[in-house]
C-alpha cells in the first residue's frame, strides 16, 4: 500500500466521528461488549493500544463487531505490524515514525496514522506522501495553538491530535481546519471497563459522538 493510499484511508476513518478511542484493555473477555457499547454511541473506529498481554485477543475479538473499525495502536515495530495484521487490525496508530516502521505498514497494507510533534516531522511524512498524521503528544506538545500554527505553513497535512486530549478540549482541536478527528481514552475508563459498564461507556460515546466538528 502507498503512503498515499493508506493516508486516504487514514482520513475516512478518521472522518467516521470526531473521537477515536484509545483503548487499554486487560481483559480480552471484555473487548467484545466494550466494542459494541462504542460502536452503539457513535464511535466506529477505535484504537486497541498493544500495551497489554491480551492485546492482539483483544482486536481479534473486536474484528468481527457488526459496524466497528477495530486499529491497533502503539505501533513500535515491523514485528507489531505483522501481528496486528494477522489479528485483523485495520488500521495502525504509532507514537512516532521510522522508516522501518513506516515500510512495514507499507508491505502489509496496513493503513497507518503515523505520529509527529514538530514542523520537521510533519514535512518528512509529507515527503513520503502521508498526508494524515497524528499529531502526539497533544497536550505537551502545545495544545490546539501548536496545532493550529503548524497547519499555517504546512496545511496540505490533516491531523489527529491525541494524548490529553479530553471532552473539555476537544472542542478546540475539532474546530482547526487541520483536524479531522481527536484521539482519546476518557470514553473508556479503566475503572467503567473493568465495572463492565458498558452503559456508561455508550453514553460517554454518544457525548463524544455528538461533539462538533
Ligand atoms: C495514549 O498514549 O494513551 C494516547 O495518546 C491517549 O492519551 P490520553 O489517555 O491522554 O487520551
Amino acid at each position: 500500500m502507498t503512503p498515499q493510499d493508506a493516508s486516504k484511508r487514514s482520513a475516512e476513518i478518521c472522518r467516521a466521528a470526531p473521537v477515536v478511542p484509545v483503548l487499554v484493555v486487560d481483559d480480552a473477555a471484555h473487548a467484545r461488549p466494550l466494542a459494541e457499547a462504542l460502536v452503539a454511541g457513535g464511535l466506529p473506529a477505535l484504537e486497541v493500544t498493544l500495551r497489554t498481554p491480551a492485546a492482539l485477543d483483544v482486536i481479534r475479538a473486536m474484528a468481527d463487531v457488526p459496524g466497528g473499525i477495530v486499529g491497533a495502536g502503539t505501533l513500535l515495530t515491523p514485528g507489531d505490524v505483522k501481528a496486528a495484521k494477522a489479528a485483523g487490525a485495520k488500521f495502525g496508530v504509532s507514537p512516532g515514525a521510522t522508516d522501518r516502521l513506516l515500510q512495514a505498514c507499507e508491505d502489509e497494507d496496513l493503513p497507518l496514522l503515523p505520529g509527529t510533534a514538530t514542523a520537521s516531522e510533519a514535512m518528512r511524512l509529507l515527503e513520503r506522501g502521508y498526508t494524515v498524521q497524528k499529531f502526539f503528544p497533544a497536550e505537551a506538545n502545545g495544545g490546539a495553538p501548536a496545532l493550529k500554527a503548524i497547519g499555517a505553513p504546512i496545511p496540505q497535512v490533516s491531523f489527529c491530535p491525541t494524548g490529553g486530549v479530553s471532552l473539555k478540549n476537544a472542542r478546540e482541536y475539532l474546530g482547526l481546519a487541520n483536524t479531522l478527528c481527536v484521539g482519546g481514552s476518557w470514553v473508556a475508563p479503566k475503572d467503567k471497563v473493568m465495572a463492565g459498564d458498558w452503559a456508561g461507556i455508550e453514553a460517554l460515546a454518544r457525548e463524544a459522538a455528538a461533539l462538533p466538528r
